[in-house]
């Protein structure tokens, strides 16, 4: 049975969906000139985001809030807090590559507790909640079953314009990949994690990553029956800005290798 908060999470979600792939089919169609293009999909961004906290406000007007373009902000109930990126794969939109998502978590005792991410471009809804599985448009979601690294696909996020995580990133590479089946990097942080709980990839690790981009995606993963650690293990993983995931049998190897460079 969905709870009631699910389904308030996937009405926002679809309906801030709608309002995107609107947008993004301008994109596409290049009706957007290159040089007005981030700026359209900046207010692309912020309407959707406007959707999401007008639909989840209303429904549960005490929660708190915490969304890439609006910031956080307190609500009565200091237990409970949405975690919201609107536009995942900014850049990805941006350019008509039809791989972004909406991602909507909620937080309760500093635990993500439920997780929707909507693929609006492919129709993919994945949704999680805390002991009821992870799903995708009603079918259930299992990590990978793989035990050898050597035919594992891993995804990440390189680091781009010059921040100080792309050394490391660089490093992980390097000691990954002579042991796997290759490594992804797809631009949206929410459907990595969705496709390590839909079994796609084995596994996902970032460096420098947002709470918003990876909230709702951990749950996921964990419903799926994978693992979701930091890199360095401590406190809770949507805050760590550092992530890394995976299947139930390469985890600890692959987490392993990862964090022996850290
Ligand atoms: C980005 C994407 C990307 C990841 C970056 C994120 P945004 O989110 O998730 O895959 O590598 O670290 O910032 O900016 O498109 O919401």
């Amino acid at each position: 049975m969905q709870s009631a908060n699910m389904n308030v999470m996937i009405k926002a979600a679809r309906k801030a969906g709608r309002s995107l792939i609107k947008d993004f089919r301008e994109v596409e169609n290049l009706q957007v000139s290159v040089k007005g293009a981030g700026d359209f999909v900046s207010r692309a961004d912020r309407e959707a985001e406007r959707i999401i906290k007008d639909e989840l406000r209303n429904a549960r007007p005490n929660y708190g809030w915490l969304g890439e373009e609006t910031g956080a902000e307190d609500g009565e109930d200091p237990t409970r807090r949405w975690i919201v990126d609107p536009l995942d794969g900014t850049t990805n939109f941006l350019h008509g590559l039809p791989h972004w998502a909406v991602s909507i978590a909620l937080e309760h005792k500093g635990e993500i507790v439920a997780g929707v991410i909507f693929d609006a471009a492919k129709d993919e809804l994945y949704t999680a909640e805390k002991g009821n599985g992870a799903w995708m448009n009603g079918q259930r979601l299992r990590v990978s079953g793989r035990r050898q690294m050597i035919e594992a696909i891993f995804a990440t996020g390189i680091p781009f314009g010059g921040r100080s995580t792309l050394p490391a990133t660089l490093r992980d590479l390097g000691a990954l990949m002579p042991f796997c089946a290759g490594v992804r990097r797809f631009g949206a942080a929410a459907l990595d994690l969705a496709y390590v709980a839909a079994g796609r990839y084995d596994g996902y690790w970032e460096r420098g990553i947002s709470t918003w981009d990876v909230a709702a995606g951990i749950i996921l993963v964990r419903e799926a029956g994978g693992f979701v650690e930091s890199i360095r293990g401590d406190g809770p993983v949507q805050d760590a800005r550092n992530i890394v995931c995976g299947n139930t049998a390469l985890f600890s190897e692959f987490a392993g290798i990862i964090r022996a460079r850290d």
